[in-house]
């Protein structure tokens, strides 16, 4: 796995750049998106949080269910912006995944999608360990990322990503590379329960399902 990444500030600042144009990315990861939200079945009363929010399509559909209190937290003020519109009804907070500034224990879903895989390495597990104290005991995590890939296209597509991922720095692919995700969320302390690879277009992705298991 690559280690460079983007730090909360670089990442704020080319997202705060991307913005809706984010959306081009949909038919290549829309599919894995999908299956990983209907993982999430929130009932009402529970708390849902989104890290990395994006232009809001995942808090937009949550948001309207009855009973449920959606929470979105992203680090680049125009990708809140462009949530608010699409979720007038969530909270969004401003804050890293990497110190978030949200109640421990107080979450029932926790979606990340596409996100920690533009962190830098060194900074994912322990991100993840943050992510896994604010889920309640009985929560669970789903989590989607860019994975390595299976066939020859989706292998060589992921060559040619990193190659440019390397060369031209992660900000060049929105700081996103393929992560090994089972043995990362393992490795803060989660228990993965169900992980399925899905492809689109030769763009390999990982969805996984995991319960907050006990402390590494
Ligand atoms: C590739 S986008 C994915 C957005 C959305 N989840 C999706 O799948 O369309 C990554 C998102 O994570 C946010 N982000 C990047 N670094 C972050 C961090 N350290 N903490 C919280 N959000 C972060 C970006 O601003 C952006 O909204």
């Amino acid at each position: 796995m690559l280690e460079r990444g983007l730090e909360p500030r670089d990442a704020a600042r080319v997202y705060d750049r991307i913005g809706s144009k984010l959306a081009m990315g949909e038919p290549f990861e829309g599919r894995a998106k999908a299956l990983a939200a209907s993982w999430i079945e929130p009932q009402a009363g529970q708390r849902v949080l989104e890290v990395g929010v994006g232009t809001g399509a995942f808090l937009g559909q949550v948001s309207q269910l009855e009973g449920v209190r959606a929470v979105g937290l992203d680090v680049s003020a125009e990708m809140l912006r462009l949530t608010r519109a699409r979720a007038p009804r969530a909270l969004l907070v401003r804050g890293s995944a990497t110190d978030p500034p949200l109640a421990r224990a107080s979450f029932d879903w926790l979606y990340v999608g596409y996100t920690l895989d533009l962190f830098p390495l060194a900074r994912i597990v322990p991100a993840l360990v943050e992510l896994r104290e604010l889920l309640a005991p009985e929560g669970r995590a789903v989590i989607c990322s860019l994975s390595p890939g299976r066939s020859a296209l989706e292998r060589g597509l992921m060559s040619l990503w990193q190659g440019i991922h390397r060369v031209l720095g992660p900000a060049a692919v929105g700081g996103c590379r393929p992560l090994e995700l089972g043995g990362l969320l393992e490795a803060a302390g989660f228990q993965v329960l169900r992980s399925e690879h899905v492809g689109q277009l030769g763009t390999p992705s990982s969805v996984v399902l995991a319960a907050p298991g006990s402390a590494p």
